[in-house]
C-alpha cells in the first residue's frame, strides 16, 4: 500500500465504498404520497348567531337569520335578510345607519351577552330608554368567538 497516493483510484464495487451505499434511494412512506395528493382540509367554519326577529305583531310575527359571529351590524343583517327594521317614518328618513336618526330602534329580548356594549352614540341616545333597548346600526352580533341565540324585538315603541 505504500505505493497509494491521492491519485490511486480506489475500486467502487467493493462493499460499503459504493457510492449506493452513501445515498439510498429515499422511500416514501405511502402516507405521505396520499397527503400530498389529497387537498388540503377545509378550515374550521367561523362561529354563527342565530337570530329571531319578533315583529311588532307579537310573537307570531316571527323571521329568522344567522350571521357570522362578530361579522356585522345587526341593521345590516336585517337589511341583508329583507327583515323589517324601520315603522314608517324611518322607511323615509333614516340616516343611513350613521347612528343620528334613531329611527332603528330594537329590543333585544334574549342574548344581550352576545352583543357589543352600547356604544357612546347609544348611550346619548338612548339615555331615558330601558337598557334592552338598541340601535341596530350601532349594534354589532357576536364577537368572533361567541354564538348562540339573540331574539329581537323590531320597533319595540309599536309593542303593546
Ligand atoms: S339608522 Fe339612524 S340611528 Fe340607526
Amino acid at each position: 500500500m505504500s505505493s497509494m497516493n491521492i491519485f490511486t483510484p480506489i475500486p467502487l464495487t467493493s462493499g460499503s465504498r459504493n457510492p449506493t451505499n452513501y445515498f439510498p434511494r429515499l422511500q416514501r412512506p405511502n402516507s405521505v404520497l396520499f397527503a400530498v395528493n389529497s387537498p388540503p382540509p377545509p378550515p374550521p367554519s367561523p362561529p354563527e348567531i342565530e337570530l329571531e326577529f319578533i315583529g311588532p305583531k307579537g310573537e307570531g310575527d316571527l323571521d329568522k337569520a344567522k350571521a357570522i359571529s362578530g361579522a356585522k351590524l345587526l341593521r345590516n343583517i336585517m337589511l341583508d335578510n329583507k327583515i323589517e327594521l324601520y315603522a314608517t317614518y324611518g322607511k323615509l328618513m333614516n340616516c343611513g345607519g350613521g347612528g343620528s336618526c334613531g329611527t332603528c330602534i330594537v329590543e333585544i329580548i334574549e342574548g344581550g351577552d352576545l352583543l357589543n356594549e352600547r356604544t357612546n352614540t347609544e348611550l346619548r341616545y338612548l339615555k331615558k330608554k330601558p337598557e334592552s333597548w338598541r340601535l341596530a346600526c350601532q349594534t354589532i352580533v357576536g364577537n368572533k368567538e361567541n354564538c348562540g341565540k339573540v331574539v329581537v324585538q323590531r320597533i319595540p315603541q309599536w309593542k303593546k
